[in-house]
């Protein structure tokens, strides 16, 4: 499914055809494969996937991060109608920050351990709210750290990095992420490692924040509970493939993919654990070379020609894809309604 020019235009964030690889001239290993994904005004997408299936690479590359051990191979990525890997430095420092934001995955490490907390926000608040003295950028400053929930939001702008848990950290560096008010959050794995009190108030407080301001979000998270209760939309990538893309309440009641299924499946739901059936186990990277489906090796559905065909991405709802060349036999074969399960959305 290719993007349309319009989608573009009107879109937050576009990636079209984007193909990803790590390594070094030479020594390329893919990590993205034909990546297509537009998020329009906001949207709260989900990105789920198992580790290493290329989520944090994708968050990374909306904010046209740039490294040395990385190439794109193919494709481009717009945002806000630029396309950020053709920017220069400064435009690209400009659009981030104000306009796009990243809390990335262990935020606490994205901060700096000799600089005091009030440091990170003025230099963030200088920049972007140049209309706020010290006095208000302290009292700015205050008022994001109360929001994320932390304790004695007053103290801490004296305090150091270390001088946090790593799950408050987590909740400064979301902190200044929203200090420039962004249009799009990307937001790496932002409950991993919180408790459940830290985790149900963060996600009432991104609920509010895109209630309030519309603030269009990336959510990447392992953490089902968290997806049914603050996203419209899932995105599921699988060794650096997007399988499905669709409606939160429709990918997670009724899931086309063979593998969605199986991922939603092995995550623990309301009525217990996790069908042991269901765990997926081996791994393996995208491979550019090979013929057919990068699931075909682990799917229990899957027909020799799997093997031989990549599949074709599909609609099969409303703003619904999914790239499996036998969904609709799967689909009849194991019916939505026979799962049952309620899951957990407390
Ligand atoms: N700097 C790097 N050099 C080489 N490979 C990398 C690098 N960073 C990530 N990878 C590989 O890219 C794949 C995707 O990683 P990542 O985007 O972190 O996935 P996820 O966030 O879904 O766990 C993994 O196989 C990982 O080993
Ligand atoms: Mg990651």
């Amino acid at each position: 499914m290719r993007v349309e020019a319009r989608d573009v235009r009107d879109a937050v964030a576009a990636i079209d055809g984007l193909d990803v690889d790590y390594g070094r001239p030479g020594a390329w290993r893919p990590v993205l494969r034909s990546v297509d994904l537009t998020i329009a005004p906001g949207e709260r997408v989900a990105l789920i996937g198992e580790s290493g299936s290329g989520k944090s690479t994708l968050a990374s590359l909306l904010l046209g991060e740039r490294r040395e051990d990385r190439r794109l191979a193919a494709g481009r990525v717009t945002v806000l109608g630029h396309d950020v890997f053709a920017l220069d430095r400064r435009s690209l420092q400009r659009l981030r920050g104000r306009r796009v934001a990243l809390v990335p995955q262990n935020g606490g490490a994205s901060l700096t351990p000799t600089r005091r907390i009030a440091a990170h926000f003025s230099e963030t608040l200088r920049t972007h709210r140049p209309d706020l003295d010290r006095r208000a950028r302290r009292a700015r400053t205050i008022e994001l750290l109360g929001e994320v929930g932390l304790p004695a939001p007053e103290a801490a702008p004296r305090l150091y990095p270390h001088q946090f848990s790593g799950g408050q950290q987590q909740r400064i560096a979301l902190a200044l992420a929203m200090s420039g008010d962004p249009d799009l959050l990307v937001l790496d794995e932002p409950t991993t490692g919180q408790d459940a009190v830290t985790r149900r108030a963060l996600l009432s407080l991104l609920r509010a924040l895109s209630a309030r301001r519309g603030t269009t979000m990336l959510f990447v998270s392992h953490d089902l509970t968290a997806v049914a209760q603050l996203c419209d939309r899932i995105v599921v990538l699988y060794a650096g493939e997007i399988v499905e893309d669709g409606p939160a309440e429709i990918v997670l009641s009724d899931p086309r993919h063979p593998y969605t299924k199986a991922l939603l499946a092995s995550a623990p739901t309301l009525d217990g654990p996790p069908d042991p059936t269901a765990i997926l186990d081996g791994s393996s990277g995208p491979d550019r070379a090979a013929a057919g489906c990068s699931f075909a090796p682990r799917c229990r559905h899957a027909a020799p020609a799997c093997r031989e065909h990549r599949p074709t991405v599909e609609t099969v709802g409303p703003r619904h894809r999914v790239a499996c060349a036998l969904h609709e036999v799967i689909a009849v074969a194991l019916p939505p309604a026979s799962s049952g399960k309620s899951r957990a959305t407390a």
